[in-house]
């Protein structure tokens, strides 16, 4: 068990473009491991490889649902809209009101590199909506409404 430290609002970190993952070896298995630690320690919904200073297009959310794990993950489809309030572990103290799609496909390699997709909906699509937005450098601060302060 590793938890990493994460990377907050003012380090360019979370402004890089990441790569897509190629190899799916135990440095991957080990990041991975690290991020479940490093979420449920911090009690976030996800967390993106950025975060914890990785550029590779990796994110875990932990959601009602359950846990998942995203590899090089692409949303195929979304419907609908939802507004609702959003924090992330890179900005602390804050929350803020963003727009997302109500629901969303998402195909995505499984830590095997097996092709996999799968639909979320509500708060689920929101958190992915979300953790894909830190792989291309985008922060809920970007696209936020209102931001105000929060424990
Ligand atoms: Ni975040």
């Amino acid at each position: 068990m590793a938890i990493r430290n994460v990377v907050q609002v003012g380090d360019e970190t979370l402004r890089k473009k990441c790569f897509a993952v190629e190899k799916f070896d135990e440095g991957l298995w080990q990041l991975l491991d690290d991020m479940k630690d490093t979420v449920r320690m911090e009690e976030g919904a996800g967390l993106a490889a950025p975060q914890v200073g990785v550029l590779r297009r990796v994110v875990v959310v932990d959601v009602e649902e359950g846990f998942f794990e995203f590899i090089n993950p692409k949303i195929t489809a979304q419907k609908g809209e939802q507004c609702g309030w959003e924090g992330c572990l890179s900005v602390r103290g804050k929350r803020g009101v963003v727009s997302r799609p109500m629901k969303v496909k998402l195909s995505y390699l499984d830590r095997y590199g097996k092709e996999q997709t799968l639909s979320a909906k509500g708060f689920f699509a929101r958190a992915i909506c979300h953790e894909l937005d830190h792989l291309d450098g985008i922060l809920y601060i970007d696209k936020a409404q209102h931001i105000e302060a929060a424990d």
